[in-house]
Formats: structure tokens, sequence, C-alpha cells
């Protein structure tokens, strides 16, 4: 049975649109299975960069087939504008993108209360992306949430946004004093995509299931990454689904015992992009360096990326949790430069050793990394290809990744173009 999951290992950003588009090659189906327009994912083809909030990024291979699955939060907004600029890029889209008909709808009062929320939230500020997942999941599993198949009935919409607009201006007016939304100018911009969208409904779970039979080759693309995961992340500071591997079943309606692989792409070293535990973080001139080498800004929002060192402790629980058979390592170009790059093997917590990683904001706040440091290769390695011709220095960082984790890195990125890959 041919599905391979890609999972972003660490706090997202570990270069997944790369990998993705990548692999794609090689592919028939590409399907987002959670999250929304929060990610962005880059995909950089020659000299032209494209990043992706929705849509798959299998979607420049002409001959590979997009979803996007039941878990996702669909911003019609974002997906219009989306769909407008791959059509611009003379990208065919129709007849390639099927949408599931039960994704829940992102709708302007969403974006609306994350923005609001986040604004009065004070020490608990989780950074969101402001792009309404939280609110979107929390209407969702509330079971008052607007569907994809709801655009197909203008009865049933207009009276499913009368109800969730009364609601939601309640909300807005008595808690957070904000103004109240118009249900009219929603109603009408909301039909309006019932003629856009319409082409792209489809059963995705049949679709998908379907093609499974045919033994067809899947792959389910995840946005965000692990440790950002509702139930298995640093919670409060995570996103509201579950980027992890089993997301990818229930996002996807696909059975578990379909998948055969699961990829974890782990950048080289740690990144993160809003607030919450960050054991390894370097708050010096090392981390401003990985910053700026590693171009270390939001691809959705353009903040900068919190920056830090390789953290093995909590990458041996992502593999563990994600069940992770082989990494794609990323980013390792970014480490040309540095004369040394540490590696965090290890926590304690006032001089005693943390046995493992415990995903407790508490505790993580607490903790000490222990490094294991190595040499830097001091070498331009953006030009290899082959495995064997990476300076000895770079193929000591990589294998003590893998000793460390007990995990094959099967593919090494040291560049954000296509080509820019070596397979081992
Ligand atoms: P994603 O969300 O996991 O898809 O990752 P992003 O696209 O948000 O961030 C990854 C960034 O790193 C993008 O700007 C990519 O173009 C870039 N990138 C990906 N792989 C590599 C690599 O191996 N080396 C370098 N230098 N950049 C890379
Ligand atoms: P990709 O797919 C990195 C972070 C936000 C915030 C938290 C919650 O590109 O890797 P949300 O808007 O989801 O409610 O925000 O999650 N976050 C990401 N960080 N990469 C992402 O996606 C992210 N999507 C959300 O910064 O800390
Ligand atoms: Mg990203």
């Amino acid at each position: 049975m041919p599905v391979t999951i890609i999972v972003g290992a660490q706090w997202g950003d570990e270069g997944k649109g790369k990998i993705v588009d990548m692999l794609s090659d090689e592919i028939d189906i590409v399907a987002r299975y959670q999250g929304g327009a929060n990610a962005g994912h880059t995909v950089v083809i020659g000299d032209k960069e494209y990043v992706l909030h929705l849509i798959p990024s299998g979607i420049f291979h002409k001959r590979t087939t997009c979803v996007i699955g039941n878990g996702v939060v669909i911003d019609p907004v974002a997906l219009m504008d989306e769909i407008a600029m791959i059509k611009s890029f003379g990208i065919r889209i129709d007849g390639r993108l099927f949408i599931s008909h039960n994704a829940h709808l992102i709708m302007p009062y969403h974006k609306m209360l994350d923005v609001i929320r986040e604004k009065d939230a004070g020490d608990q500020k989780i950074g969101t992306t402001g792009r309404g997942i939280g609110p979107a999941y929390i209407d969702k599993y509330m079971r008052t949430g607007i569907r994809v198949v709801d655009l197909l009935n203008r009865k049933t919409l207009a009276d499913k946004l009368k109800a969730n607009i009364a609601e939601k201006n309640q909300l807005l007016k008595k808690i957070y004093g904000a103004v109240e939304i118009d249900v009219d100018k929603i109603i009408a911009e909301y039909q309006e995509f019932d003629t856009k969208i319409d082409p792209y409904i489809t059963d995705t779970m049949m679709y998908l299931n379907n093609a499974l039979k045919k033994n067809k080759r899947i792959l389910a693309e995840g946005a965000q990454g692990a440790l950002l995961d509702v139930d298995h992340g640093t919670y409060p500071f995570v996103t509201s689904s579950n980027p992890t591997s089993g997301g990818a079943c229930t996002g996807l309606g696909i059975p578990p015992t379909a998948v055969k692989k699961i990829i974890g792409i782990v950048k080289a070293y740690s990144t993160r992009v809003g607030n919450g535990p960050f054991p390894t973080e370097l708050n010096d001139p090392t981390g401003e360096r990985l910053r700026k080498i590693g171009g270390e800004y939001g691809a959705t929002t353009g903040r900068p990326r919190r920056c830090g060192w390789l953290d093995m402790v909590s990458l041996k629980y992502s593999i563990q949790v994600n069940g992770i058979s082989e990494i794609a390592l990323t980013k390792l170009d970014v480490l040309d430069d540095f004369d040394e790059i540490r590696v965090c093997t290890g926590y304690t917590v006032n001089g005693t050793p943390l046995k493992s990683f415990s995903s407790e904001v508490a505790t993580l706040e607490t903790v000490t990394p222990v490094y294991k440091s190595f040499k830097g290769w001091k070498k331009d390695i953006t030009g290899i290809r082959k495995y064997k011709q990476l300076p000895p220095a770079t193929v000591k960082y990589i294998e003590a990744i893998e000793k460390l984790s007990g995990t094959k890195i099967s593919l090494v990125s040291v560049g954000a173009r296509r080509d820019q890959t070596i397979v081992r």
C-alpha cells in the first residue's frame, strides 16, 4: 500500500514544501491533511520562489493531482488567491485539484476572533498566525462549523451563517468590545464562492481510497510540526490540529494500514516562530547568524524565526510519536560557514539529567541543554549532489545525527532548489 506521510519533526518550517515538491515527481496524489493557511510551504524552481498556504506542494508537477483533505480548515479567500496565483504562472489546476466536501471553512469572524484574542492574551499570547485557525477548529468541534459542502446550498449556508454570526456578534460586542459583523455582507461574499469552488469539490475520502485500490502512490503532506501538535506538542503553545502522522489518517480518511513510510523533515538546526518553550534557542549573535544565513523569516507572516541548535531530545520524541521511518535533513548548507556546530544531546534540571523529553511547558522552561560539539566543515556544499563528495566533517555531523536518533537519513538538502538534494 503506497502511502508516504511527510511530517515536520520540529516546530514547522523544516522545508516540507521543498521535499514534497522534489518527491512529487514520482507521486500520483499529494494531499494536505490538517491546518490551513497558517502554513507557508516554499517551493523554489529555477530562480522562481512560490509560497503555498493551502494547495499541496505537488501542484508544480503536471501529472500529479492534489487533494485538500477533510482535516484542513479552508479560508476561501486565501484559496481563491492561491488558485489565481498558480494559474497566473500558466499552471493548469482544473481537474488536478480536489477539495473535500467535509473540510471546514474559515470565516472572517474566525480571523477577527483569532487576532482579538491574541491582543488581549497578555502572558498567554501564543503568537498565532492570525489566520483564524484556532477559532475555526473550535467551531468544528463545537459542531457549529460551516463546511465546504454547505456552500452548495444557498439556503443552508445563509441559515448557518446567520446562527453563527448571531453568536459571534455577542462574543465580539460583549466580551471583546469590538464592532459587530454584517451578516448580509458575509452571506453575499460566501455565496459567491460556491460557483468558484464547485468544480473542485469532491468526496476526497472516496477518491483517495479508490486510488489506493488502484495502487496509486499518495504523499500526505503535513503542515506545521510535531512539537506544535495540539495533543503532543508544547501545549498551549501549539496549533489547533494534529500535524503528527496520525493526523494524516483522520484528516484524509485513509486507513493506517495503507501507510508504508513516514518521512520526518528535520532542519539541521532548530527554529520556532511564535511563543513557547525552546530549550536550545540562541539569543545571541550565533542565533542571529543562523537567522540571517538561513533566511529565517516566516513564509506566511514574515516574522523573524527564533533560532537555535538542533535538539536531539525533542527530535527523538518526535520520531517516536510520529513513527518516523526515515529523515530528510534540510538546510545543512546554512551551517557551511560555522567554526563550531552544536547538537543538544540531553537536558538537565538543576544539574540532574532528565531522562526524556517532556512536552510540559513548566518543565521545558527549566531545562538546561547538554551539548555535543562538532567541528564545522567551512566549505560551500550547495553544489554537491553525491553523498561521497561531502566534506568529512559534514558526513560526521550527518552520521552523528543518525546515530543519536537511531533513524536513517535518506535525503540531505543543501539548498532551496529542487535539484539541491542528495539522495542516499
Ligand atoms: P515548510 O513550511 O516546512 O515548507 O518550510 P518553509 O518554506 O516555511 O521554510 C523553509 C525555507 O528554507 C524556505 O525559504 C525554503 O526555500 C528554504 N529551504 C528549504 N530547504 C533548504 C535547504 O536545504 N537549504 C537552504 N538554504 N534553504 C532551504
Ligand atoms: P508550516 O506548515 C511554523 C505556529 C504559530 C504559533 C502557533 C499557533 O509552514 O511549517 P496558529 O496560527 O496555527 O494558531 O498558530 O503555531 N505556526 C507555525 N510555525 N510553521 C508553520 O507552518 C506554522 N503554523 C503555525 O507561529 O506559534
Ligand atoms: Mg513554513
